[in-house]
């Protein structure tokens, strides 16, 4: 072991000259994403979401010369606008690095079983705003599948741009071949072949996931528990063809979807007894997009202050 060797932070904990798609990057955790990462340097970020106006007078303020970061348009939930953000993205950059599956809304509100004097009352809140589990679902979990099954062909430009020999290996093969040159757009260039990492796709779950405790609604916690999944089954669906998966599931940290949650509470419901801060998401995502990260594959980080310690859960 060579003890001597030193380690830099600034470029273990960077995303400098990648390109990076971001959805949901216009508010709350998805836009601590955008934030930190564009400081660190990016070659490119994408930011997705329905509402342009707000993603363009973000791109605006973070980044006035508009060469980084791209606002695009996306429903999440639609194949066709998912289709047209990656041809977009195709035509002009040709590949990614990072998918971020961020985006997500919290379904219908079961918190009321708590409250319930009666059986007839725990069925009602069960029963009610049935019809939105299906755009919860829609979000949360089947748009994990489709946005990150789109951009699989721009996240495996993005291996070859580093070098990596594409293609699928079975059982028994590799490691993965890999060329110390590239052609790019402004001829060949030498491959970096101290960055080991392999394209990357990051789902944003929840705790919600694993907690038993309902916390927004059954549809949330089970559309997140789906999410998970989704995010472990790639990661195995995809090792073969050198696309890692990985997930983040938050605890509670300030969004647009958290306005009317506590700020702080008592040991027993969160540990720290504070939300997050949107630096520590941040630096959540950094550790596994940057060099860093290059080693974790079909993890679930958890950064909850100690939430799911205190309530039951499965994990
Ligand atoms: N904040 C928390 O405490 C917490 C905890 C655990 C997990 N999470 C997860 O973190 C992720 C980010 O949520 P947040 O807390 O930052 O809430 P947020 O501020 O409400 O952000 C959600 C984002 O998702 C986008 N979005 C929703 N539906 C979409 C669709 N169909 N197509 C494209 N974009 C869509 C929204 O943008 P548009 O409306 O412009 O489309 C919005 O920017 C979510 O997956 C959430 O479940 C949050």
């Amino acid at each position: 072991m060579d003890t001597t060797q030193r380690t830099d932070p600034s470029d273990l904990f960077s995303a400098k000259g990648l390109v990076i798609v971001i959805t949901g990057a216009g508010s709350g955790i998805g836009l601590s994403f955008t934030k930190t990462l564009h400081s660190t340097s990016p070659h490119k970020i994408y930011a997705l979401a329905r509402r342009l106006p707000l993603l363009q007078s973000i791109a605006a303020s973070l980044d006035p010369s508009g060469t980084v970061i791209t606002p695009l348009e996306c429903d999440i939930t639609s194949p066709t606008s998912i289709a047209a953000a990656v041809s977009h993205i195709e035509k002009e950059t040709g590949y990614i690095d990072v998918l971020i599956n961020n985006a997500g809304v919290t379904g219908p509100d079961h918190r009321g079983i708590y409250e319930a004097g009666s059986i007839e009352q725990v069925r009602d809140v069960l029963l009610g705003e049935w019809e939105k589990w299906e755009a919860t679902y829609a979000t949360n979990t089947t748009a994990v599948v489709g946005v990150s099954a789109a951009f699989l062909p721009l996240l495996d430009r993005g291996n070859e741009r580093r070098g990596w020999v594409n293609g699928k290996l079975g059982p028994g093969e590799g490691p993965r071949e890999r060329k110390t040159v590239q052609k790019k757009e402004k001829g060949d260039e030498e491959v970096d072949m101290s960055d080991e990492r392999t394209s990357q796709i990051i789902t944003v779950a929840s705790i919600a996931a694993f907690n038993r405790h309902v916390t927004a609604g059954f549809a949330y916690s089970a559309s997140k528990a789906g999410a998970v999944s989704v995010g472990k089954t790639l990661a195995t669906a995809l090792a073969g063809w050198g696309v890692r998966s990985n997930v983040i599931a938050p605890g509670i940290y300030p969004s647009d979807m958290t306005t009317s949650a506590p700020k702080q509470f008592p040991v027993d419901k969160v540990p720290a007894g504070r939300q997050g801060s949107l630096g520590e998401i941040g630096g959540a995502v950094l550790y596994l997009v940057g060099k860093s990260g290059a080693y974790v594959n079909g993890d679930v980080l958890i950064t909850d202050g100690g939430r799911l310690s205190v309530h039951p859960a499965t994990y």
